[in-house]
């Protein structure tokens, strides 16, 4: 770790003495009176006004039929996952996924949780590299996957730091490859993408559609997520499996497996407080997007791209990458790095650093699914075909990498809604510090 506070390119800047976070709750009041209300009347169960009211609320703001509130958007995903394994492939035996011996094409550049459930269901994700227009799935690496593997049914389309993916192009895809869609929408809750002419919500573009309230995202519920559909079948599958499968009988009676997954009426009581602010958290990560632009004008940095024309981000994380011309030694091995200083360059992990040291959190780009150990073994595919075993010393090496790329020179800046702009002043300081 440098010893920034006393470097002579941060003279003159104050560490801050509360902590500016990447991206934390921000709550506002009305939150504790619906979680009072539940305790009063004693409603504090997965029943209760709360669930309900955020049900009805979500899938009007959304657009869509049915929401369902589930305890977490990792339980949305998972069975999101499970409906669309028991659709294309019948059901599964309590003891095996409803996946099992089948692919699924996956976003690669996301959080675990878009991809895991396809392995809790016995699944073989294959990922799909990253375009640079909006840091999604790549639709020509799709095309190429389905050339690959012509039998895959379903994908999981995630939309990274709230930028909507392409859908337009990758709903075209699956629909000529019969394939179904599960949305992750849990970083995108309030962006919106031009489909067939018509702005629709994020959370509202698959065959299956899943957000989080997890605490750092654009709303929250502490935790908490909602599976979205306007397959009312859909909806009533995930209440029934989201409360251990009961059947309507005396006793409990259990005729598929079944998960503890639904949402507490306390926790909803958190989310319907935080409902009325959703587009107001959006307009303040706009803001924050906006300062970011004007502020690293003139540095070698480029902010996360996003289609103008298309999509309407939510902004939930201000990220940027640094040119390559300008991006100082830095090597990452599974657990550590290093990282040299050099004048009027920097690194990723430089920046993160004199973050912290002056008391505020950024982050590395998430670490792409086919990097990850977990899933080294999985196929990965780029827009030039088969994105592993590409170093053969008889073939030339030049297949893309993405995901891999953004990783190496991105990072997500601190884009906490409740960070000041005179905050942020010092944050584009620290950062311009660094390219002394
Ligand atoms: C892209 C993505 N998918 C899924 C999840 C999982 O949501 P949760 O934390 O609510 O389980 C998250 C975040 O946590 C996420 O960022």
């Amino acid at each position: 770790m440098n010893d920034f506070l006393n470097d002579p390119r941060f003279a003159d800047i104050e560490p801050f003495k509360t902590k500016v976070w990447l991206s934390s709750p921000t709550m506002h009041g009305e939150e504790q009176a619906w979680v009072d209300e539940a305790i009063r009347t004693n409603w504090v169960s997965t029943v209760g006004k709360n669930i309900n009211e955020i049900e009805r609320q979500m899938a009007a703001y959304i657009g869509c039929r049915y929401a369902v509130a589930l305890s977490t958007g990792t339980a949305s995903l998972h069975l999101a996952t499970k409906l669309a394994g028991e659709r294309l492939y019948g059901q599964a035996l309590p003891s095996e996924g409803t996946l099992r011996g089948h692919k699924v094409f996956a976003s690669d550049m996301t959080f675990d949780a878009s991809v895991n459930p396809i392995a809790y269901e016995n699944g073989e994700a294959v990922f799909i590299d990253t375009e640079r227009d909006t840091w999604n799935m790549d639709p020509d690496a799709l095309e190429k996957a389905f050339g690959l593997y012509p039998d895959v049914k379903l994908v999981v389309v995630a939309h990274l730091y709230g930028t909507p993916a392409k859908m337009d192009e990758i709903k075209a895809i699956c629909d000529r490859h019969g394939a179904l869609i599960i949305e992750d929408a849990a970083e995108s809750l309030g962006a919106k993408y031009l489909l067939n002419g018509n702005w629709t919500e994020t959370g509202n573009l698959g065959d299956y559609n899943c957000i989080s309230f997890n605490g750092n995202k654009v709303i929250t519920g502490s935790s908490g997520g909602m599976f979205l559909t306007d397959c009312k079948a859909d909806a009533d599958k995930v209440r029934k499996w989201s409360t251990q499968s009961r059947e309507a009988a005396p006793w409990y009676q259990h005729e598929e497996i079944g998960y503890n997954y639904r949402m507490s009426n306390i926790i909803a009581g958190v989310v319907r407080g935080q409902i009325p602010h959703l587009d107001e958290h959006v307009a303040q990560k706009k803001a924050i997007r906006e300062r970011y632009e004007k502020g690293l004008a003139g540095l070698p940095v480029r902010m996360n791209p996003w289609d103008r024309d298309k999509s309407l981000p939510n902004f939930w994380l201000s990220c940027c990458t640094i040119d390559e011309d300008s991006m100082a030694p830095m090597v990452r091995g599974e657990r550590d790095y290093l990282y040299k200083s050099e004048s009027g360059k920097s690194s990723p992990q430089e920046i993160l650093e004199a973050l912290a040291a002056f008391n505020s959190e950024g982050r590395p780009i998430w670490k792409p699914m086919h990097l990850q150990p977990l899933y080294r073994n999985y196929a990965f595919i780029t827009a030039d075909g088969n994105g592993r075993g590409r170093s053969n010393a008889y073939i030339a090496q030049n297949g893309t990498d993405v995901g891999a790329d953004i990783f190496r020179r991105g990072l997500c800046l601190p884009s906490d809604n409740k960070m000041t702009p005179e905050q942020q002043e010092r944050i584009i300081e620290i950062i311009r510090a660094c390219f002394r």
